[in-house]
């Protein structure tokens, strides 16, 4: 385990797409336990309706990398002109570099040793603001969960949703009802090249924080 503090662990745990080792494996176990953690995350109603699918076969890797690539050219085509090529949002400090880091982790997907793809039971299509923020927080918090997890142990992952525009596709790949079940995302599993990782640029508090009322600094 990594000596990093309660605030270390939360304040650097990154999107990682440079520094994932693509040649070192990485033991089921581990990958397991960070999952058992992972698992003790809210949930509503505690009814552990999710799914985990770990893909760890080579081949299968691949080909779901194929369609994460493939999602995000659907991606890049959908902003059309208005945004050329890049993409939303970035317009944001170190723009560049995020775009150089996604195009990494587009390139080298298909060497990750494991990748994740969890699930929530049920489809948000049509369900009320009440019932879509039940469902996905009853999930995402335990993804975070696992990306904390991996950080403590000299592990990283990158917060990926780019193969949703192949939902279909990835869950004929992975045997994944697509009528039952709605992905969250598809996220590589690697040890980290390094373990420094720093706090990244947010808009600061003065500027997103209200007391009160809306607007109220
Ligand atoms: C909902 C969501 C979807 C994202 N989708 C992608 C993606 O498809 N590909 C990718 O490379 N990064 C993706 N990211 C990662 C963001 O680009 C990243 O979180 C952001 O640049 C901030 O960097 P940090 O996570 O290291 O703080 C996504 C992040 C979130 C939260």
């Amino acid at each position: 385990m990594l000596e990093l503090t309660p605030d270390e662990l939360l304040t650097t745990t990154r999107s990682v797409r440079r520094r994932l080792d693509f040649e070192r494996p990485v033991e089921r176990e581990l990958i397991q336990e960070c999952l058992e953690i992972a698992f003790q995350a809210p949930n509503g109603s505690n009814l552990n309706t999710w799914q985990w699918v770990v893909v760890d076969e080579p081949e299968l890797v691949a080909r779901a990398a194929a369609l994460y690539n493939a999602g995000l050219d659907d991606y890049i085509a959908s902003l059309g002109e208005k945004t050329g090529e890049s993409y939303i949002g970035a317009q944001v400090p170190r723009s560049e570099h995020i775009a150089t880091s996604v195009q990494r982790l587009r390139d080298d997907m298909h060497r990750c040793p494991a990748l994740l793809l969890p699930l929530m039971a049920g489809r948000v299509e049509g369900m009320s603001v009440f019932w879509q923020a039940s469902q996905y927080g009853s999930i995402i918090q335990a993804v975070w969960s696992f990306f904390l997890a991996l950080r403590a142990r000299g592990l990283g992952s990158a917060w990926t949703t780019g193969h949703l525009w192949r939902e279909q596709e990835m869950g004929d790949l992975l045997g994944v009802s697509v009528e039952h079940y709605t992905q969250i995302g598809l996220f590589p599993i690697a040890y980290t090249l390094g373990t420094d990782f720093k706090a990244a640029h947010r808009k600061p508090a003065a500027e997103v924080v209200s007391w009160n009322r809306f607007g109220d600094r």
